[in-house]
């Protein structure tokens, strides 16, 4: 153990400990801490073994795998030789029993049309567009963009793929056309599937548009399928592209799943790096699979009757993992919805709730956080009696939006599984199981069974409890990335090469007398105030504990004495900027988390840069708090006019 070198300095202390409620922990699945620590136990013996016995029973195999496990590090192949499909155990395994006739996805759009699915007639679409690939000349290994709305024929043609073994690259439908071209460029996509437009906020966005741009620069893409679904004028070119209704019209619904080997690349999803170009990250067929499917059976306690709704879109992880492979896998119903949580009001979310029957809520900080702001009378105004579990993902959760959603939203009454993991781990990491573990506002509580995380020095040393450092992963699981597509040597270098034999997830993290870990925010985003370093959530999460900020975050900028001051931008609620302001939240963190970590500027804005998937983009906001124009890469940035105000404010 150690406690020296690169290790980060906690100064927050949460104390609030919420068990899981008697009723809740009576029906679920894992029950009791004792149950999971038996688990966790009995598969930290023996990861291998623990796996083994999972893939045997919860995938179907055309043909038995003959090794578990090969372990070359940094490459790992799981349960090698077998033969299954995705698309397979997503539908095919439903059709001989009571789930045939189960909803798999009931969708609502954004103007309020609605639709379902059952598993299948989801089915039965999949196979028609699966012989609509295979009539354009796509076999297995052929990669595939999809450009598209959160329409359920996003997760038909994502389905498709898999049964045939294309593999798809899902491209968030907001990104530019310059990031779709460099997308398909660096796949070699040979097809696009994309639609007219989509609506957003009411209005139209011409996703076609986007994608013949990106074709003027995507020599290797032959043809592009096109649905309707708005209804604007598009180009289409002769012998290249088509429209999807009509080719649906021809097609078979006779399409077997393909027997695809363990190993066989289900899909890219490409994240962006601190810098230079984004990352292909690389999943597979079997071990993948395997993992999404039971870590939402774990997480969210899945019950055959519950309608589930995650809130991500199918252009990141999120989507990929907890709207189509794992809970469909599992045979639940899904709830997909196209649009906008406020449009055409702030109280979209729990209307959808409401209207539905919501039992399950996943979603991300930043719209929980939203949603403080907007106010809590609009939540307050719907029935939402039907949740039973709540669920968040895509950052740390600041205490304060914790006990928001857990008081307004969950009624006290729902469970909170604050799910760590990332586009690179497949599925969730650590989370409550929440029957289970009890929780705290702000950590992602324990390891799933079969996840060996260490937290760690520069030099691979564990350090001591409460003493933050480096977040590893010490043993192979079967949902993590094989690669970045294309480039083997920077997949080694970015994850395997600072901590040899070790996973660096680039996170901060800490554990806690209980044995509880705190995720602390980026490796890069550290600030080190007069030799001390600081995580970023913390202090944000001081911040937000203010009843007037809505919103808050942290970087360093340079400065003499102190090596590092701290920026900080905040949004606010109920309150006008001003001075006084600005003195009462510096005396503010430094009453809730110290001298050390009270902020030296302070920067009021109406929003902060945020990712797509609604991260907090720290790093632009460094080259705002030094007064520097940014150079990295801003293609995933959600709003290109918040940078250009946040400076504007600062003149
Ligand atoms: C952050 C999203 C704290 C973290 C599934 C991670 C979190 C990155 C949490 C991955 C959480 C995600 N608490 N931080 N519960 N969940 N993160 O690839 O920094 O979009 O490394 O995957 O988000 O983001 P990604």
């Amino acid at each position: 153990m150690s406690n020296s070198g690169g290790n980060v300095d906690t100064v927050m202390l949460e104390k609030r400990l919420f068990p899981p409620p008697a009723e809740f922990a009576a029906k679920a699945k894992i029950g009791s801490l004792e149950e999971y620590q038996k688990l966790y136990e009995l598969a930290a013996v023996d990861p291998v073994a623990f796996w083994d016995g999972l893939a045997k029973t919860e995938l179907h195999w055309f043909e038995p795998y003959t090794k578990t496990l090969e372990w070359n590090p940094p490459f790992a192949k799981w349960f090698v030789g077998g033969k299954t499909n995705a698309s397979y155990n997503c539908l095919d395994r439903h059709l001989d029993g009571p789930r045939r006739n189960k909803a798999a996805i009931i969708w609502e759009g954004e103007p309020g049309d609605q639709r379902t699915l059952t598993y299948q007639q989801l089915h039965r679409e999949v196979c028609k567009f699966a012989n609509v690939l295979k009539a354009r000349g796509l076999a297995a290994g052929d990669v595939v963009s999809i450009y598209m709305p959160m329409t359920p024929e996003l997760v038909i043609a994502m389905l498709a793929c898999a049964r045939i073994g294309a593999v798809h690259s899902v491209i968030f439908a907001g990104f530019s056309a310059e990031a779709i071209a460099e997308r398909n460029n660096d796949a070699q996509a040979r097809m696009v599937i994309t639609s007219d437009g989509l609506w957003r906020r009411g209005k139209l966005l011409p996703l076609k548009e986007a994608v013949d741009q990106a074709l003027a620069k995507s020599p290797t893409v032959e043809s592009v399928i096109v649905l309707r679904r708005v209804g604007n004028d598009v180009n289409m070119q002769a012998g290249r592209d088509y429209w999807w209704q009509e080719q649906m019209d021809e097609a078979s619904a006779d399409c077997p799943a393909t027997p695809l080997d363990s190993e066989h690349s289900l899909y890219i999803l490409y994240t962006s790096g601190s810098t230079g170009k984004p990352k292909g990250i690389r999943h597979t067929t079997a071990g993948y699979n395997l993992f999404v499917k039971k870590t939402f059976e774990w997480v969210f306690d899945y019950r055959d009757e519950d309608i589930f709704w995650c809130t991500a879109d199918c252009g990141w992880v999120t989507g990929h993992s907890y709207v189509v492979y794992g809970p469909l896998s599992a045979g639940a119903t899904v709830l997909m919805y196209e649009g906008a949580l406020n449009f055409p009001a702030e109280d979209r979310t729990w209307d959808i709730i409401e209207r539905y029957g919501v039992n399950v809520l996943y979603t991300a900080p930043t719209a929980i956080r939203a949603c403080i702001k907007w106010g809590d009378a609009h939540v307050e105004k719907h029935d939402l009696s039907s949740l039973r579990l709540l669920g968040t993902v895509g950052e740390g959760i600041n205490p304060e939006a914790w006990m928001w959603y857990h008081r307004v939203v969950g009624k006290e009454r729902c469970p909170i599984v604050d799910t760590w993991w990332q586009t690179e781990t497949g599925g969730i990491m650590m989370s409550p199981l929440p029957g289970a573990i009890p929780t705290k506002p702000g950590s992602c509580t324990k390891p799933l069974p079969g996840i060996l995380p260490q937290v760690v020095d520069e030099r691979g040393n564990e350090v001591d409890r409460h003493h933050g450092g480096w977040l590893t992963i010490t043993h192979p699981w079967p949902g993590m990335l094989r690669g970045i597509w294309g480039d083997d040597e920077r997949y080694a270098k970015t994850y395997w090469s600072r901590i040899p034999g070790k996973y660096l997830a680039g996170d901060n993290a800490r554990l806690d007398d209980d044995g509880y870990f705190w995720i602390m925010g980026r490796i890069d985003d550290v600030i080190n105030v007069s030799g001390h370093r600081l995580s970023t959530i913390e202090v944000e999460s001081a911040l937000v504990s203010h009843p007037n900020v809505a919103e808050a975050a942290a970087v360093g900028r340079p400065d003499d004495l102190k090596g590092q001051a701290i920026a900080v931008f905040v949004t606010l609620k109920n309150a006008e900027p001003d001075e006084a302001l600005k003195q009462e939240l510096k005396l503010h963190v430094r009453k809730e988390i110290g001298a050390l970590a009270q902020p030296d500027d302070i920067h009021f804005t109406n929003a902060l840069p945020k990712t797509r998937s609604g991260k907090i983009m720290r790093r632009l906001l460094r080259d705002v708090a030094c007064g520097k124009e940014s150079t990295g890469d801003t293609s995933t940035l959600e709003d290109y006019t918040v940078l250009a105000r946040l400076r504007a404010e600062e003149e």
